[in-house]
């Protein structure tokens, strides 16, 4: 069997991540978690006071060995072989994470590594750039969408499940700023590529979800099977 690439971008909360490993885990793909990654720098440059430097977030960036593996359904991060998983997915991450993914050269750096990634076989990789830049070529790609409601409350329920101390009108403000920027930027932003499929998970379960990008990825599979 060839290699597969499956590539899904969407805006914050859309499904992508549950998604994704749920299929990396049932197909034996890699899982390619690129927000990690951007997270990581943002957690990174903020602990050294220089979040607001874009030449020195460049410089950090372009000095790191950063590196992720996936165990028991988690991410986990690793920044010069220090593990910061548990510190990247905090409000104050996410709240400056998307204008640290506005540096192009960031990107560059980011986007060389998760090709690197992609080598060794086949790949579930999701993001906001990822069926437009990092893998335009990929065989299955996926715009995954959901109202903005369904997405605060999404992740205020994640929020609150790891005792983070916030309200869901603040989570409201941070999803609805972060989508902004990242639809808004000049470099790589968020969009539907001409060629995805758009799926809107606002009334779907997890397991209608999947059924339908398994069923995507099998039509794939079967006109790439030699005739
Ligand atoms: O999980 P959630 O959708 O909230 O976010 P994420 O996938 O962890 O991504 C966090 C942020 O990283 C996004 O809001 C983008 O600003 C940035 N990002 C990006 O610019 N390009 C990517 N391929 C992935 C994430």
């Amino acid at each position: 069997m060839s290699k597969i690439v499956v590539a899904i971008d969407g805006p914050a909360a859309s499904g992508k991540s549950t998604a994704a490993k749920e299929l990396a885990a049932l197909l034996g793909y890699t899982y390619l978690d690129t927000g990690a990654m951007y997270r990581a720098i943002t957690f990174l440059a903020q602990r050294s006071s220089f979040a607001d430097d874009e030449s020195k977030v460049i410089k950090l960036t372009q000095n790191l060995d950063l590196s992720l593996r996936f165990e028991n359904g988690v991410t986990r991060v690793f920044a010069n072989g220090e593990e910061v998983t548990d510190f990247i997915r905090t409000p104050e991450v996410s709240n400056k994470v998307s204008e640290i993914s506005r540096i192009a050269e960031v990107r560059i750096e980011l986007v060389r590594l998760q090709r690197n990634l992609a080598k060794k076989g086949s790949i579930v990789a999701e993001g906001r750039d990822i069926t437009t830049v990092v893998f335009p070529n990929a065989d299955v790609k996926i715009y995954m969408t959901a109202s903005v409601e369904t997405r605060v409350e999404r992740r205020y329920k994640e929020f609150i499940e790891k005792g983070v101390d916030v309200t869901m009108d603040e989570v409201s403000k941070l999803v609805r700023k972060r989508d902004q920027i990242d639809s808004g930027r000049e470099v790589s932003p968020l969009m539907k590529a001409e060629d995805a499929v758009e799926l809107d998970t606002t009334c779907l379960t997890v397991e209608q979800e999947l059924n339908k990008i398994v069923e995507l990825i099998k039509s794939v599979e079967q006109n790439s099977r030699p005739k």
